[in-house]
Protein backbone atom coordinates (compact mmCIF):
# COMPACT_ATOMS: atom_id res chain seq x y z
CA UNK A 1 0.00 0.00 0.00
CA UNK A 2 3.04 2.59 0.26
CA UNK A 3 2.51 3.27 -3.49
CA UNK A 4 -0.18 5.51 -1.70
CA UNK A 5 1.87 7.46 -0.21
CA UNK A 6 2.55 10.85 -1.23
CA UNK A 7 6.58 11.34 -2.92
CA UNK A 8 7.61 13.49 -0.01
CA UNK A 9 7.09 10.50 2.70
CA UNK A 10 8.46 8.28 0.40
CA UNK A 11 11.63 10.97 -0.23
CA UNK A 12 12.14 11.16 3.43
CA UNK A 13 14.66 8.84 4.58
CA UNK A 14 15.05 8.28 8.08
CA UNK A 15 17.09 5.30 8.55
CA UNK A 16 20.15 6.86 9.63
CA UNK A 17 18.35 9.00 12.35
CA UNK A 18 16.21 5.08 13.48
CA UNK A 19 19.74 3.72 13.83
CA UNK A 20 21.34 6.38 15.48
CA UNK A 21 18.84 6.39 18.37
CA UNK A 22 18.16 2.85 18.34
CA UNK A 23 22.86 2.37 19.13
CA UNK A 24 22.28 4.66 21.97
CA UNK A 25 19.09 3.12 23.26
CA UNK A 26 21.44 -0.15 24.24
CA UNK A 27 21.87 0.12 27.47
CA UNK A 28 25.64 -1.50 27.32
CA UNK A 29 26.46 1.94 25.27
CA UNK A 30 28.00 4.92 26.93
CA UNK A 31 25.26 7.46 24.73
CA UNK A 32 26.55 10.96 23.41
CA UNK A 33 23.98 10.76 20.93
CA UNK A 34 20.95 12.14 22.32
CA UNK A 35 20.08 15.81 22.38
CA UNK A 36 18.55 15.02 26.10
CA UNK A 37 18.60 17.55 29.72
CA UNK A 38 19.70 16.27 32.52
CA UNK A 39 16.38 14.33 34.60
CA UNK A 40 17.79 14.98 37.43
CA UNK A 41 16.77 18.92 37.01
CA UNK A 42 13.46 18.56 35.85
CA UNK A 43 11.20 20.38 38.54
CA UNK A 44 8.97 17.61 39.47
CA UNK A 45 7.36 18.27 42.39
CA UNK A 46 7.37 22.02 41.59
CA UNK A 47 5.34 20.99 38.34
CA UNK A 48 3.20 18.65 39.78
CA UNK A 49 1.77 21.42 41.91
CA UNK A 50 1.64 23.77 39.06
CA UNK A 51 -0.83 21.46 37.24
CA UNK A 52 -2.14 21.05 40.80
CA UNK A 53 -3.03 24.44 41.24
CA UNK A 54 -3.90 25.35 37.65
CA UNK A 55 -6.89 22.93 37.69
CA UNK A 56 -7.53 24.05 41.17
CA UNK A 57 -7.31 28.05 40.50
CA UNK A 58 -9.44 27.38 37.26
CA UNK A 59 -12.55 25.77 37.76
CA UNK A 60 -14.28 23.93 35.20
CA UNK A 61 -12.65 26.05 32.33
CA UNK A 62 -9.34 24.96 31.79
CA UNK A 63 -10.95 22.07 30.29
CA UNK A 64 -12.52 23.37 27.45
CA UNK A 65 -11.46 23.98 23.95
CA UNK A 66 -9.66 27.70 24.35
CA UNK A 67 -7.79 30.22 21.87
CA UNK A 68 -5.27 28.57 19.29
CA UNK A 69 -2.88 31.07 20.28
CA UNK A 70 -2.25 30.12 23.49
CA UNK A 71 -2.93 31.43 27.29
CA UNK A 72 -2.76 35.16 27.39
CA UNK A 73 -0.94 35.36 30.74
CA UNK A 74 1.55 33.04 29.71
CA UNK A 75 2.56 34.88 26.48
CA UNK A 76 2.62 38.45 28.16
CA UNK A 77 4.87 36.57 30.64
CA UNK A 78 7.23 35.09 27.53
CA UNK A 79 6.83 38.66 25.61
CA UNK A 80 8.27 40.53 29.38
CA UNK A 81 11.05 37.28 28.46
CA UNK A 82 11.53 38.33 25.16
CA UNK A 83 12.22 41.53 26.14
CA UNK A 84 14.54 41.13 29.43
CA UNK A 85 16.74 37.87 27.34
CA UNK A 86 16.65 38.68 24.13
CA UNK A 87 16.10 42.54 23.37
CA UNK A 88 13.22 42.11 21.72
CA UNK A 89 9.62 44.14 22.60
CA UNK A 90 6.86 42.58 21.09
CA UNK A 91 3.53 42.32 22.79
CA UNK A 92 1.46 39.29 23.93
CA UNK A 93 -0.51 39.28 20.44
CA UNK A 94 3.04 38.51 18.79
CA UNK A 95 3.31 35.45 20.98
CA UNK A 96 2.09 32.19 19.78
CA UNK A 97 2.24 28.93 21.85
CA UNK A 98 3.39 25.96 20.03
CA UNK A 99 3.80 22.11 20.76
CA UNK A 100 7.67 22.56 21.30
CA UNK A 101 9.94 24.42 18.71
CA UNK A 102 8.84 21.28 16.42
CA UNK A 103 6.04 22.26 15.51
CA UNK A 104 6.84 26.13 15.35
CA UNK A 105 9.66 25.07 12.56
CA UNK A 106 6.96 23.01 10.89
CA UNK A 107 4.50 26.11 10.73
CA UNK A 108 7.10 28.02 9.35
CA UNK A 109 7.99 25.54 6.70
CA UNK A 110 4.42 24.59 5.86
CA UNK A 111 3.73 28.71 5.62
CA UNK A 112 6.73 29.27 3.01
CA UNK A 113 7.98 26.53 1.08
CA UNK A 114 5.71 24.82 -2.00
CA UNK A 115 7.33 21.96 -3.67
CA UNK A 116 11.11 23.21 -4.76
CA UNK A 117 11.10 27.00 -3.43
CA UNK A 118 14.47 27.79 -2.23
CA UNK A 119 16.19 27.86 1.17
CA UNK A 120 19.39 28.38 2.70
CA UNK A 121 20.32 25.96 5.84
CA UNK A 122 23.27 26.01 8.01
CA UNK A 123 25.63 23.02 7.57
CA UNK A 124 25.51 21.20 9.47
CA UNK A 125 22.23 21.95 10.92
CA UNK A 126 19.46 20.90 13.50
CA UNK A 127 18.29 16.66 12.46
CA UNK A 128 14.72 17.39 13.39
CA UNK A 129 14.78 20.13 11.30
CA UNK A 130 15.64 18.63 8.36
CA UNK A 131 12.59 16.30 8.83
CA UNK A 132 10.40 18.72 9.06
CA UNK A 133 11.62 21.15 6.21
CA UNK A 134 12.21 17.89 4.42
CA UNK A 135 8.19 17.08 4.26
CA UNK A 136 7.94 20.47 1.82
CA UNK A 137 10.84 18.90 -0.50
CA UNK A 138 12.84 22.43 -1.01
CA UNK A 139 15.65 22.89 -2.57
CA UNK A 140 18.35 23.74 0.20
CA UNK A 141 21.78 25.99 -0.21
CA UNK A 142 24.18 24.95 2.35
CA UNK A 143 25.87 27.68 4.02
CA UNK A 144 29.04 26.31 6.15
CA UNK A 145 29.20 27.49 10.36
CA UNK A 146 32.98 27.79 11.97
CA UNK A 147 33.22 29.51 14.90
CA UNK A 148 31.67 33.02 15.01
CA UNK A 149 28.04 30.78 13.22
CA UNK A 150 26.46 31.14 9.59
CA UNK A 151 29.15 32.43 7.37
CA UNK A 152 27.84 35.30 6.09
CA UNK A 153 30.04 35.81 2.67
CA UNK A 154 29.02 32.74 1.50
CA UNK A 155 25.76 33.53 2.72
CA UNK A 156 26.09 36.49 1.06
CA UNK A 157 26.98 34.63 -2.46
CA UNK A 158 24.64 32.11 -2.19
CA UNK A 159 22.15 34.69 -2.29
CA UNK A 160 23.45 36.69 -5.25
CA UNK A 161 23.61 33.63 -7.41
CA UNK A 162 20.18 32.28 -6.02
CA UNK A 163 17.74 35.23 -5.14
CA UNK A 164 14.75 33.24 -5.25
CA UNK A 165 15.78 31.74 -1.77
CA UNK A 166 13.01 32.63 0.47
CA UNK A 167 13.76 31.54 3.93
CA UNK A 168 17.07 31.56 5.96
CA UNK A 169 17.22 28.79 8.51
CA UNK A 170 19.75 29.49 11.40
CA UNK A 171 20.42 28.32 15.10
CA UNK A 172 22.68 31.60 16.38
CA UNK A 173 22.67 30.43 20.13
CA UNK A 174 25.21 27.51 21.03
CA UNK A 175 24.12 25.85 17.47
CA UNK A 176 22.79 22.08 17.40
CA UNK A 177 25.33 20.29 16.83
CA UNK A 178 28.13 22.83 16.98
CA UNK A 179 27.54 24.64 19.50
CA UNK A 180 28.96 27.50 18.24
CA UNK A 181 27.30 31.25 18.99
CA UNK A 182 26.77 33.53 15.87
CA UNK A 183 28.42 37.07 16.58
CA UNK A 184 26.28 40.14 16.81
CA UNK A 185 28.23 41.48 13.38
CA UNK A 186 26.93 38.44 11.62
CA UNK A 187 23.53 38.89 12.84
CA UNK A 188 23.33 42.24 11.75
CA UNK A 189 24.80 41.68 8.62
CA UNK A 190 22.53 38.75 8.42
CA UNK A 191 19.37 40.77 8.71
CA UNK A 192 20.45 43.47 6.07
CA UNK A 193 21.25 40.49 3.35
CA UNK A 194 17.87 39.57 4.68
CA UNK A 195 16.56 42.82 3.90
CA UNK A 196 18.48 43.38 0.55
CA UNK A 197 17.06 40.07 -1.31
CA UNK A 198 13.75 40.06 0.47
CA UNK A 199 13.83 36.75 2.84
CA UNK A 200 12.13 35.70 5.92
CA UNK A 201 14.69 34.56 8.74
CA UNK A 202 13.86 31.84 10.77
CA UNK A 203 15.49 32.11 14.14
CA UNK A 204 16.00 29.08 16.03
CA UNK A 205 17.03 29.95 19.44
CA UNK A 206 16.28 27.02 22.45
CA UNK A 207 19.78 27.23 23.82
CA UNK A 208 19.95 30.42 24.27
CA UNK A 209 19.57 31.00 28.04
CA UNK A 210 21.87 28.14 28.43
CA UNK A 211 25.26 30.26 28.81
CA UNK A 212 28.34 28.83 30.41
CA UNK A 213 31.18 31.31 29.92
CA UNK A 214 31.40 34.53 27.76
CA UNK A 215 28.61 37.20 27.17
CA UNK A 216 24.93 37.28 25.99
CA UNK A 217 24.58 38.71 22.48
CA UNK A 218 21.76 40.17 21.34
CA UNK A 219 18.81 37.88 19.51
CA UNK A 220 18.71 38.25 15.53
CA UNK A 221 15.12 39.52 15.89
CA UNK A 222 16.55 42.38 17.55
CA UNK A 223 18.05 43.43 14.48
CA UNK A 224 14.68 43.05 12.64
CA UNK A 225 13.59 46.43 10.95
CA UNK A 226 11.20 45.01 9.07
CA UNK A 227 9.15 42.20 10.52
CA UNK A 228 11.31 39.40 8.45
CA UNK A 229 12.55 37.69 11.51
CA UNK A 230 10.70 35.33 12.76
CA UNK A 231 12.07 33.47 16.58
CA UNK A 232 11.51 30.70 18.12
CA UNK A 233 12.10 28.85 21.36
CA UNK A 234 10.94 26.46 23.97
CA UNK A 235 10.82 25.26 27.22
CA UNK A 236 12.67 21.72 26.75
CA UNK A 237 15.72 22.39 27.39
CA UNK A 238 15.10 25.12 30.61
CA UNK A 239 11.97 23.09 31.88
CA UNK A 240 11.36 20.26 30.69
CA UNK A 241 10.58 18.49 26.80
CA UNK A 242 7.67 16.43 28.20
CA UNK A 243 5.69 19.72 28.54
CA UNK A 244 6.16 19.94 24.31
CA UNK A 245 6.24 23.38 24.47
CA UNK A 246 7.32 26.32 22.95
CA UNK A 247 6.53 29.53 21.15
CA UNK A 248 7.28 31.82 18.18
CA UNK A 249 7.78 35.41 18.27
CA UNK A 250 6.53 37.17 14.85
CA UNK A 251 4.83 40.68 13.34
CA UNK A 252 1.83 40.61 13.24
CA UNK A 253 1.05 39.53 9.31
CA UNK A 254 3.11 36.13 9.82
CA UNK A 255 2.02 35.86 13.21
CA UNK A 256 -1.84 35.78 11.70
CA UNK A 257 -1.24 33.17 9.07
CA UNK A 258 0.63 31.32 11.73
CA UNK A 259 -1.95 31.44 14.33
CA UNK A 260 -4.24 29.98 11.17
CA UNK A 261 -1.42 26.96 10.26
CA UNK A 262 -1.74 26.11 13.44
CA UNK A 263 -5.82 25.68 13.76
CA UNK A 264 -5.43 23.71 11.26
CA UNK A 265 -2.94 21.52 12.39
CA UNK A 266 -3.76 20.44 16.34
CA UNK A 267 -5.99 23.57 17.39
CA UNK A 268 -4.22 24.52 20.47
CA UNK A 269 -1.77 23.48 22.12
CA UNK A 270 -2.82 21.64 25.06
CA UNK A 271 -4.35 24.09 27.68
CA UNK A 272 -3.72 22.21 30.85
CA UNK A 273 -0.01 22.36 30.51
CA UNK A 274 -0.30 25.67 29.42
CA UNK A 275 -1.83 27.34 32.56
CA UNK A 276 0.31 24.73 34.73
CA UNK A 277 3.97 26.46 32.98
CA UNK A 278 2.28 29.84 33.89
CA UNK A 279 1.80 28.97 37.92
CA UNK A 280 5.02 27.61 37.83
CA UNK A 281 6.25 30.49 36.60
CA UNK A 282 4.01 32.76 39.13
CA UNK A 283 5.29 30.83 41.91
CA UNK A 284 9.20 30.31 40.58
CA UNK A 285 12.17 32.24 39.39
CA UNK A 286 12.87 30.11 36.50
CA UNK A 287 16.07 32.29 36.21
CA UNK A 288 17.39 30.56 39.11
CA UNK A 289 16.53 27.01 37.87
CA UNK A 290 18.30 27.96 35.01
CA UNK A 291 21.26 28.94 37.08
CA UNK A 292 21.52 26.03 38.62
CA UNK A 293 21.01 24.16 35.38
CA UNK A 294 23.91 26.15 33.79
CA UNK A 295 26.46 25.71 36.85
CA UNK A 296 25.75 21.60 36.31
CA UNK A 297 26.11 21.63 32.52
CA UNK A 298 29.06 23.80 32.73
CA UNK A 299 31.04 21.19 34.81
CA UNK A 300 29.64 18.38 32.30
CA UNK A 301 30.78 20.84 29.56
CA UNK A 302 34.34 20.92 31.37
CA UNK A 303 34.75 17.42 31.93
CA UNK A 304 33.97 16.84 27.98
CA UNK A 305 36.29 19.46 26.70
CA UNK A 306 39.32 18.24 29.72
CA UNK A 307 38.78 14.64 28.00
CA UNK A 308 38.65 15.38 24.74
CA UNK A 309 41.59 17.59 25.34
CA UNK A 310 43.43 14.75 26.78
CA UNK A 311 42.21 11.55 25.06
CA UNK A 312 41.63 12.58 21.60
CA UNK A 313 44.62 12.62 18.54
CA UNK A 314 46.08 16.32 17.41
CA UNK A 315 44.52 15.39 14.56
CA UNK A 316 40.95 15.93 15.26
CA UNK A 317 39.39 19.19 16.02
CA UNK A 318 36.78 19.65 18.49
CA UNK A 319 34.60 23.00 19.18
CA UNK A 320 35.07 24.86 22.61
CA UNK A 321 30.95 26.17 22.84
CA UNK A 322 30.13 28.60 25.52
CA UNK A 323 26.53 26.95 25.87
CA UNK A 324 23.84 24.99 25.19
CA UNK A 325 24.64 21.20 24.89
CA UNK A 326 26.83 19.62 22.39
CA UNK A 327 30.39 19.46 20.58
CA UNK A 328 31.04 18.91 17.28
CA UNK A 329 34.00 16.67 16.31
CA UNK A 330 35.57 16.85 13.21
CA UNK A 331 38.02 14.08 11.72
CA UNK A 332 40.52 14.36 9.52
CA UNK A 333 38.97 14.50 5.99
CA UNK A 334 37.94 11.24 4.14
CA UNK A 335 37.40 9.33 7.29
CA UNK A 336 33.30 8.06 7.57
CA UNK A 337 32.21 8.85 10.69
CA UNK A 338 29.22 6.51 10.24
CA UNK A 339 31.19 3.88 9.39
CA UNK A 340 33.87 4.28 11.84
CA UNK A 341 30.42 4.27 14.54
CA UNK A 342 29.21 0.86 13.35
CA UNK A 343 32.46 -0.99 12.50
CA UNK A 344 34.79 -0.04 15.47
CA UNK A 345 33.35 2.46 18.24
CA UNK A 346 30.32 0.67 19.02
CA UNK A 347 31.55 -2.57 18.83
CA UNK A 348 34.63 -2.04 20.52
CA UNK A 349 34.15 1.26 22.61
CA UNK A 350 30.40 0.71 23.34
CA UNK A 351 30.17 4.67 22.80
CA UNK A 352 27.64 6.03 20.54
CA UNK A 353 27.59 9.39 18.72
CA UNK A 354 25.52 11.35 15.75
CA UNK A 355 27.36 10.87 12.75
CA UNK A 356 27.96 14.20 9.90
CA UNK A 357 25.81 13.05 7.51
CA UNK A 358 22.19 12.92 8.63
CA UNK A 359 23.29 16.60 9.93
CA UNK A 360 24.05 18.08 6.66
CA UNK A 361 21.02 18.87 3.88
CA UNK A 362 23.55 17.43 1.19
CA UNK A 363 23.98 14.49 3.46
CA UNK A 364 27.55 14.47 2.15
CA UNK A 365 29.97 15.56 5.23
CA UNK A 366 30.81 12.63 6.28
CA UNK A 367 33.70 13.15 8.64
CA UNK A 368 32.31 14.98 11.71
CA UNK A 369 30.32 13.71 14.74
CA UNK A 370 28.36 15.41 17.61
CA UNK A 371 28.39 14.77 21.06
CA UNK A 372 26.44 15.55 23.45
CA UNK A 373 27.32 16.43 27.53
CA UNK A 374 24.55 17.27 29.56
CA UNK A 375 23.16 13.99 29.93
CA UNK A 376 26.03 11.68 31.47
CA UNK A 377 27.70 12.29 34.50
CA UNK A 378 30.97 13.27 34.55
CA UNK A 379 32.81 10.39 35.54
CA UNK A 380 31.06 8.82 32.74
CA UNK A 381 31.91 11.70 30.35
CA UNK A 382 35.32 11.14 31.00
CA UNK A 383 35.65 7.21 30.90
CA UNK A 384 33.88 7.68 27.13
CA UNK A 385 35.63 10.41 25.97
CA UNK A 386 38.82 7.97 26.84
CA UNK A 387 37.19 5.47 24.97
CA UNK A 388 36.52 6.42 22.55
CA UNK A 389 39.85 8.43 21.97
CA UNK A 390 41.69 4.70 22.04
CA UNK A 391 39.60 4.29 19.03
CA UNK A 392 40.95 7.72 17.09
CA UNK A 393 44.30 6.78 17.82
CA UNK A 394 46.06 7.14 14.18
CA UNK A 395 48.18 3.89 15.08
CA UNK A 396 45.15 1.87 16.40
CA UNK A 397 43.16 3.21 13.15
CA UNK A 398 45.47 1.52 10.69
CA UNK A 399 44.66 -1.63 12.12
CA UNK A 400 40.92 -0.99 12.07
CA UNK A 401 38.99 -3.90 10.32
CA UNK A 402 37.95 -1.58 7.56
CA UNK A 403 40.25 -1.05 4.68
CA UNK A 404 39.02 2.34 3.83
CA UNK A 405 39.43 3.83 7.72
CA UNK A 406 43.13 2.44 7.92
CA UNK A 407 43.95 4.62 4.95
CA UNK A 408 42.60 8.13 5.94
CA UNK A 409 44.96 9.07 8.85
C1 LIG B 1 17.84 23.62 17.39
C2 LIG B 1 16.60 22.94 17.88
N1 LIG B 1 15.42 23.44 17.51
C3 LIG B 1 14.27 22.88 17.94
C4 LIG B 1 14.28 21.77 18.74
C5 LIG B 1 12.96 21.18 19.12
O1 LIG B 1 12.76 21.09 20.46
P1 LIG B 1 11.34 21.03 21.12
O2 LIG B 1 10.33 20.67 20.07
O3 LIG B 1 11.46 20.00 22.18
O4 LIG B 1 11.10 22.40 21.66
C6 LIG B 1 15.49 21.21 19.15
C7 LIG B 1 15.54 20.01 19.98
O5 LIG B 1 16.53 19.37 20.19
C8 LIG B 1 16.69 21.82 18.71
O6 LIG B 1 17.90 21.37 19.06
Amino acid sequence: MTNLFANRVLNNDTSDLNEVFKNSANPGNISFAGGFPDPQFFPKADLEQAYRDAIEDDGQGIFQYSSTQGLPALRQKIANRMADHADVHVSADNVLLTQGGQQAIDLVAKLLLNHGDAMAIEGPTYMGALAAFDTYEPTYYEIPVDDDGMNIQQLQRTLQAHPEIKLIYTIPDFHNPTGTTMSSERRKALVDLANQYDVIILEDSPYRDLRYSGHSVPSIKHYDTEGRVIFISSFSKILSPALRTGWMVADDDIMKELVNLKSASDVQSPNITLAAINTYLDHHDIDTHIATISNAYRTKRDAMLSALDRYFPKNVHYTRPAGGFFIWVTLPTGVDAKELLNDVVIPEAHVAYVPSACQFASRQVKNGFRLNFTNLDETTITRGIKQLGAILQPARLMTAPTDKLAVQF
